[in-house]
């Protein structure tokens, strides 16, 4: 196991690259299985939970290789339709092959990817739009059997916008004999970059971006390829870290309207936020206000910023509800905050945050991949000594060379093995 030790007390002060989207790159390595043939996606963050489903794609029998940060995955070779536990417990997404195995091989077999530290995370929604499409389907002892000759365009609407749903539907429907309407379909970025890399392969599809998807389906695909966008959740990271050490930070090589509903955040509690081309520069102060914030499906503010906002609330002037509209359990981090001296009280899906003066350096635990941001923005202006975030292998999953971009800006932080 391992922890990072932070010296809380530096504003951060510098530029910082942006990432490929971690949540863009897991879709889109998924959709490779759709046809055989070399696939080229570049701008792939070094992430765990990247090399897993790489792990994964390979087990399925598919080579891969990297050179920088471009992998080409050649999908010739098919020779199981199977994901097992063993993987698929370690990365939720896994379910993302689900739609392509059985577009691919006619057959799935895949475990339930389970629930994980923010919530039950069922896959209900993927099941009833995939039988809707005329697979078969069953469950048994936590294992997803499926099966489907040729699917067929059907008129999908989702309850809940889903994203990992709209991305299963998607690769679903674009060898489906006849058109597949997606309806309530999500409506975030990385869904657009999973249908420009389908485009990329031949696929006809239109709406992304939107609440209605329209997917004709074709004979056949070719091999494609893509560069992922920037990862927005890593923008919005390093903006609350600006923010939050009152330093002046520049992120680059990021696509500001990703992140709007930040940015107008941001500049309601006082910071200063100006938008460029592919640049954001934030200047904290030491003036923060309070600001509510409800989570909500892109374009709103997103879940994946909920834990690491709250950082900043903990040290805010006034008080602000923080509601959390997505996930049952996402505030996991409160329990971690508290311990370093913030107030913060949870009465269901809302967080009250009464802002102090200040956190204290103290020994916590990452519970999952945004808490662990949440931390460090913590222990970056915690003082008192040093904050110990432990668990850090949530971390790895989604933030590439953290460590390594935050020294950069001037924090005092290390990885220590325990
Ligand atoms: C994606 O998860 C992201 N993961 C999550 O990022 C992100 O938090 C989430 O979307 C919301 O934006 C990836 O893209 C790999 P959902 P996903 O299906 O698709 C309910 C991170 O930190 N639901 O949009 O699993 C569900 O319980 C991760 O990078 C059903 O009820 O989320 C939740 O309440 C964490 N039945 C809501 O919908 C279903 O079949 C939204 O979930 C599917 C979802």
């Amino acid at each position: 196991m391992e922890r990072l030790v932070i010296k809380g007390g530096v504003p951060l002060k510098g530029k910082v690259k942006i990432s490929g989207a971690k949540n863009a790159a897991l879709p889109c390595i998924a959709a490779t299985i759709l046809c055989p043939g070399r696939h080229v996606i570049s701008n792939v963050p070094r992430l765990r939970d990247v090399n897993t489903i790489l792990e994964m794609v390979g087990t399925l029998g598919c080579d891969f290789q990297w050179e920088g940060e471009t992998v080409s995955i050649n999908t010739d070779r098919l020779m199981s339709y199977e994901c097992p536990y063993e993987l698929v417990r370690t990365m939720r997404a896994s379910i993302l092959l689900l739609g392509p195995l059985l577009v691919r091989e006619g057959r799935a077999k895949i475990s339930l990817p389970g629930g994980c530290a923010i919530g039950a995370r069922p896959v209900n929604l993927h099941l009833k739009a995939l039988s809707q499409m005329g697979a078969q389907m069953h469950l048994d002892r936590g294992y997803i059997f499926a099966r489907a000759e040729r699917l067929k365009g059907a008129e999908i609407f989702f309850d809940i916008p889903t994203v990992t749903g709209t991305e299963n539907v998607m690769m679903a429907a674009v060898l489906a004999e006849g058109k597949t309407l997606i309806r309530n379909a999500a409506k975030e970025p990385e869904i657009v970059d999973l249908a420009r890399f389908l485009r990329s392969m031949g696929a006809q599809i239109s709406g992304d971006g939107t609440d209605t998807i329209v997917v004709e389906g074709v004979r056949e695909l070719r091999a494609g390829s893509i560069s992922i966008i920037p990862d927005r959740i890593e923008t919005g990271t390093y903006m609350l870290a600006g923010a939050i050490t009152q330093g002046e930070v520049e992120i680059y090589s990021c696509i500001p309207e990703h992140v709007n509903a930040l940015v107008e955040k941001l500049r309601e509690t006082g910071i200063e936020v100006s938008v460029g081309e592919e640049m954001i520069r934030v200047r904290g102060s030491n003036e923060i206000s309070a600001v509510d914030v409800i989570t909500m499906p892109y374009p709103g503010f997103p879940t994946d910023l909920q834990a690491q906002y709250m950082a900043l609330m903990s040290i805010a002037r006034g008080s602000c509800v923080i509601e959390e509209t997505i996930f049952e359990n996402r505030f996991i981090h409160v329990a971690e905050l508290q311990r370093m001296g913030a107030k913060i009280e949870v009465n269901g899906n809302k967080a009250y945050v009464r802002g102090q003066k200040r956190l204290l350096a103290a020994p916590v635990m990452a519970t999952d991949l945004r808490a662990s941001a949440s931390l460090i923005l913590a222990g970056l202006v915690a003082q008192g000594g040093y904050t110990e975030v432990h668990r850090i292998y949530h971390l790895d999953r989604g933030y590439e060379n953290i460590e390594k971009k935050l020294s950069d800006l001037g924090a005092i932080l290390w990885r220590e093995k325990v």
